[in-house]
């Protein structure tokens, strides 16, 4: 039997990371790594873990990834998790390592909250996101770490989040809950070929990382799970998300980078970001969210040929007054949306406070955001950009945007403390972004020949 699992173990050999060249063609902007095998490898069975689903192997986990992590100077080590279902608490990884999730093998979080530890909040969120105080420590943890990879052959990694669910929605929760995979601190992180289900809140979490490469990921929680995220780059640079599926109860895709005060002193932005070829749906949230966290600040990114379905929002812009920070040089293009309720929005009055602490005066930007290249069937609001008054959202760009609605009425735009110029747009956008040949309009389309690459 031992054996065959070092045999096993030896075909699914994966994978260093290895940064590259810069950006190019039918690629990720800003993230080029590669994998390379790793030397050694071990299976989570020599750790004594039983895969029944009813043992819990927290202990498997810790005592593995705590040996393989003498390895981490001799190219590093893949830990193998073979077919059956693990049941596990949090464990922490280690630099220069694989997990790798064979076929058939499932990661089960546990569902008995005294086997979660409770950490403190993050320093940009200055307490739990849903409750004040420390938080759940995530199911699958990094911290301080370099090359690390998540992947497998379509292994999945099953948060079993119902009875989260059922503690949040019954206001039972005494911390916020845990995510799925958090990696604070590191770069040169991979998570590929595996499927995220049922996360307590968000599935994948990186934040203050650079370098981080998210691929071929299938993600899902059911409609009705409340405020489940798929993806959350967390003041993080250099970041991919592509050929990815997902669909959550809130967003699917959400960028952020801190709270009110605390974001704002701790200063890290979100920054080059690169989203493509992601099939998203989101049944409450949006499929592609900005804020409404954004402290740090948010810039630089690019989301280009995505396909958003029956969600209630496609893609929106979220801050308010105390947040500070900005969201900007954001283009959006190439965009396939069916059975959205709300196609944009941007909204200045969207998030609640971490406490009383924060500044009202703290008045958010949002500028430079391009839109284009989009068709949408079956919209019911085109677009709401509702700005603030002491600080109007600012070239708001529009072009190539066809949006159709299923009833005899066409979509509907609505703006407010905003301004921004529009091309070839139907139906009309409001008056505030209606003009083309302005000053303003120079702002969104004259700096480059097609816009595109203006947001880089
Ligand atoms: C990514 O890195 C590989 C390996 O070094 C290289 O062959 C490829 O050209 C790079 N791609 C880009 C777009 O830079
Ligand atoms: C995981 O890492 C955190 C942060 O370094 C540490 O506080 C915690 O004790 C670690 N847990 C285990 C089981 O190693
Ligand atoms: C995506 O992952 C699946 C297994 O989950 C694999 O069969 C497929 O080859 C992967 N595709 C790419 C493009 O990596
Ligand atoms: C991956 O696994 C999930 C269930 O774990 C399954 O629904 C899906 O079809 C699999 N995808 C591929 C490409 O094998
Ligand atoms: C919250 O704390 C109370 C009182 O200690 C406890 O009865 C309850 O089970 C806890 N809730 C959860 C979800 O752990
Ligand atoms: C995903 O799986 C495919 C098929 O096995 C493999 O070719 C590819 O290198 C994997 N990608 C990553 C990033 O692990
Ligand atoms: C149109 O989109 C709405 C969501 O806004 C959805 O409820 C409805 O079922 C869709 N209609 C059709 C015919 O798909
Ligand atoms: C537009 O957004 C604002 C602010 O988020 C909201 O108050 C208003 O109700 C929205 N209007 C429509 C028509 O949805
Ligand atoms: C307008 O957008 C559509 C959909 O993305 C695209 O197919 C078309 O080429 C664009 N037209 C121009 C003139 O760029
Ligand atoms: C800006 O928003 C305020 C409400 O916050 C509203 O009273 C005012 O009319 C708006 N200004 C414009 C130009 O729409």
């Amino acid at each position: 039997m031992k054996m065959l699992v070092a045999l096993l173990s030896l075909l699914a050999l994966t994978n260093a990371i290895h940064l590259n060249g810069e950006e190019g063609d039918g690629q990720c902007n800003y993230v080029n790594l590669t994998l390379e095998p790793r030397p050694h490898s071990v299976s989570i069975l020599e750790f004594g873990a039983v895969g029944d689903g009813k043992t819990l192997n927290t202990l498997a986990f810790q005592n593995a990834i705590f040996y393989l992590k003498s390895f981490a100077d001799k190219g590093g080590a893949q830990l193998y998790v073979p077919p059956g279902r693990w049941l596990t608490a949090s464990f922490n990884l280690t630099s220069h390592l694989t997990l790798f999730l064979e076929k058939g093998a499932t990661i089960l979080g546990s569902q008995d909250p005294s086997h979660w530890e409770i950490v403190d909040p993050l320093p940009s969120y200055g307490r739990g996101l849903e409750l004040p105080g420390g938080r759940y420590r995530s199911l699958i943890n990094g911290y301080e770490l370099e090359d690390v990879v998540i992947t497998g052959d379509n292994g999945t990694i099953d948060g079993q989040g119902r009875v989260w669910w059922d503690w949040f929605s019954s206001h039972s929760l005494n911390y916020s809950r845990p995510h799925l995979v958090e990696i604070v601190d590191s770069q040169y992180v991979v998570v590929s070929n595996l499927t995220f289900l049922n996360a307590p809140a968000y599935n994948i979490h990186p934040v203050y990382c650079s370098d981080v490469h998210i691929q071929n990921i299938s993600v899902s929680t059911p409609p009705d799970a409340p405020h489940t995220v798929g993806i959350v780059p967390d003041s993080s640079e250099n970041v991919c998300i592509e050929d990815c599926i997902i669909s959550v109860g809130f967003d699917a895709i959400a960028l952020k980078s801190g709270w009110d005060e605390y974001g704002i002193s701790y200063g890290r932005p979100t920054k080059k970001v690169h989203i493509r070829e992601v099939y998203l749906q989101s049944s409450s949230g949006s499929t592609i969210a900005f804020g409404s966290e954004m402290s740090g600040g948010i810039s630089s990114v690019q989301v280009d040929h995505v396909h958003l379905y029956n969600s209630y929002s496609g893609v929106e812009f979220r801050t308010t007054k105390g947040r500070g920070g900005y969201i900007k040089r954001v283009t959006i293009s190439d965009i396939l949306m069916k059975n959205v309720y709300k196609a944009f929005s941007a909204s200045g009055q969207c998030g609640a406070h971490p406490d009383d602490k924060f500044d009202p005066n703290a008045l958010p930007v949002l500028d430079d955001i391009t839109l284009q290249d989009v068709i949408g069937t079956n919209i019911t609001i085109a677009g709401n950009f509702t700005g603030i008054q002491e600080s109007p959202f600012t070239s708001i760009c529009l072009s190539n945007i066809t949006l159709s609605s299923n009833s005899g009425s066409p979509a509907t735009w609505v703006c407010s403390n905003v301004s921004g110029s529009s091309e070839s747009v139907f139906p009309e956008p409001c008056p505030d972004l209606e003009n083309t040949y302005s000053y303003s309009s120079s702002a969104c389309f004259s700096s480059t020949s097609n816009g595109k690459s203006a947001a880089l």
